[in-house]
């Protein structure tokens, strides 16, 4: 278009420019260890959320820190003109523990080695939160005419509990026309792709106690019951194992199929068997069918096992019967489905089944289903094709993130994905990385998408 206010070529310049920055302020969020898990962490979520209003306000934006209990959310403000139609950014300022095995360099010393930026959180999400912010930065010195908000939350990383209060409590100065959202991932490098959905979470924990302490396996074995066997047993009978199939009745019920349009979208995703399986370091699959494979991380939900508790763990074998135990596991949820619903009709099944396990209720995330229609969504693929020369793909995510859907029902407005990361980063995984090339083509990415929302009124 002739009437463009940004062009390749300038954003080009301004992010040569403003690497050195870019690369800074990523280094000194990457550097404070915000593991929202762990409650030790509490002053370093305060920390990051303090360094992060006062980057704002060195920008010249407004900043303010939002509370509602729980850990910090940063609030930016760039522009407030009542004439022009308002973006808001969400990211998230807290990360994943770090205390994988195969970390080879300090996770919270951002590490540059050429364009790749590695330490926890750099594509988890503070890199994307950076890159969005520089986008803001390129549309303003441009001109455009948009307001831009920042939400920074930092809860995403235990399912969000107190931002709907957060965003209740504010809401009068929330005020936006659509969301953006920057923290999913494409399905390859080369190859942008936009979630349309996401699934949701439901985890839950089975118990069961039998003895008061271990026991002698040659006194009393034969007639004693075993906890771990039986929640073997419970488990197997909730699902099958090797295929993954999920026997409560109607478990599948309220999920909602892909249309077919979604479906040649995924098609034409760049989704590709192999590189799957090397990203993840997968040794082996379920299915090996492309479709399939999609079908099931992005539309179907699953149950896993996360973790048994109980018994004896050292080496060698010790022959006792261990008084209890407990399995840890989580549901994800497709679109149209409840975690609630999902969690009652779990509890239902095990309790007319082995009426003496108790079922734990875990903190639920919603699933979301978004637009791949009308002029925001327009916005989004004309601001792919710009900023990285190809297309974008309409897809689904599998992962989940439980503000999107507070979001659009506190906030009342449609929300978009602009995610930057790839598979290759490793999203909570060891040597976790961002890299330059996504963080540049993304500062355009999220310039020329101010620049379409600007245009769209
Ligand atoms: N950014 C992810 C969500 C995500 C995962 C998007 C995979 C795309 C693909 C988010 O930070 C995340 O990790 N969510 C957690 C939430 C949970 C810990 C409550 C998830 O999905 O497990
Ligand atoms: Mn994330
Ligand atoms: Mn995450």
């Amino acid at each position: 278009m002739s009437d463009d206010l940004l062009t390749r070529e300038s954003l080009q310049a301004f992010s040569d420019h403003r690497r050195e920055g870019f690369e800074w302020e990523l280094r000194n969020l990457v550097e404070i260890p915000t593991i929202s898990a762990d409650p030790r962490h509490r002053d370093d979520m305060w920390r990051c959320a303090e360094y992060a209003r006062d980057m704002f306000f060195r920008y010249g934006f407004e900043a303010e820190i939002l509370e509602a209990g729980g850990n910090p959310v940063v609030l930016g403000t760039m522009g407030r003109d009542p004439g022009f139609p308002t973006v808001t950014v969400y990211n998230h300022l807290d990360v994943q523990p770090a205390d994988e095995p195969g970390w080879t360099t300090e996770p919270f010393r951002m590490i540059v080695e050429g364009n790749c930026y590695k330490g926890r959180g750099t594509t988890d999400d503070k890199g994307p939160a950076v890159t969005a912010f520089y986008g803001a930065i390129a549309a303003r010195e441009a001109g455009v005419p948009v307001n831009v908000r920042f939400l920074w939350e930092g809860e995403e990383e235990v399912g969000s509990p107190s931002f709907r209060d957060t965003l209740e409590r504010h809401r009068a100065k929330l005020e936006t026309d659509l969301v953006a959202v920057s923290d999913t991932i494409w399905v390859t490098r080369g190859k942008p792709s936009t979630p349309a959905g996401l699934r949701g979470l439901m985890g839950f924990t089975l118990s069961l106690e039998t003895a008061a302490h271990d026991l002698h396996s040659g006194l009393v074995g034969g007639a004693a019951r075993n906890p771990l066997s039986e929640l073997m047993k419970v488990v197997s009978t909730m699902m099958d194992g090797e295929t993954g199939h999920v026997k409560i009745p109607d478990f599948y019920a309220d999920a909602l199929t892909p249309t077919g349009e979604e479906l040649e979208g995924w098609l034409g995703s760049g989704f590709d068997v192999e590189v799957f399986k090397r990203d993840h370091a997968l040794k082996s699959l379920r299915t090996e069918d492309p479709l399939e494979i999609m079908k099931r991380i992005w539309g179907r939900p699953t149950m896993e096992v996360h973790g048994v508790v109980g018994g004896y763990t050292g080496p060698g074998i010790k022959t006792a019967i261990p008084p209890r135990a407990e399995v840890k596991l989580s549901c994800r949820l497709a679109p149209g489905m409840d975690p609630h619903r999902t969690f009652e009709r779990i509890a239902a099944f095990v309790a007319g089944e082995f009426p003496d396990v108790a079922v734990g209720e875990g903190h639920g995330l919603a699933p979301f289903r978004g637009r791949t229609t009308g002029p925001h969504a327009e916005a989004v693929k004309d601001a792919y094709r710009f900023a990285f020369g190809v297309p974008c793909a309409f897809t689904r995510e599998g992962g989940s993130i439980g503000a999107v859907k507070t979001l659009e029902d506190v906030l009342g407005v449609p929300v978009h994905f602009l995610g930057l990361s790839l598979p290759s980063h490793g999203y909570h995984a060891p040597n976790e990385n961002f890299d330059w090339e996504q963080a540049a083509g993304g500062m355009a990415l999220f310039a020329r998408f101010f620049e379409n929302v600007g245009r769209v009124g």
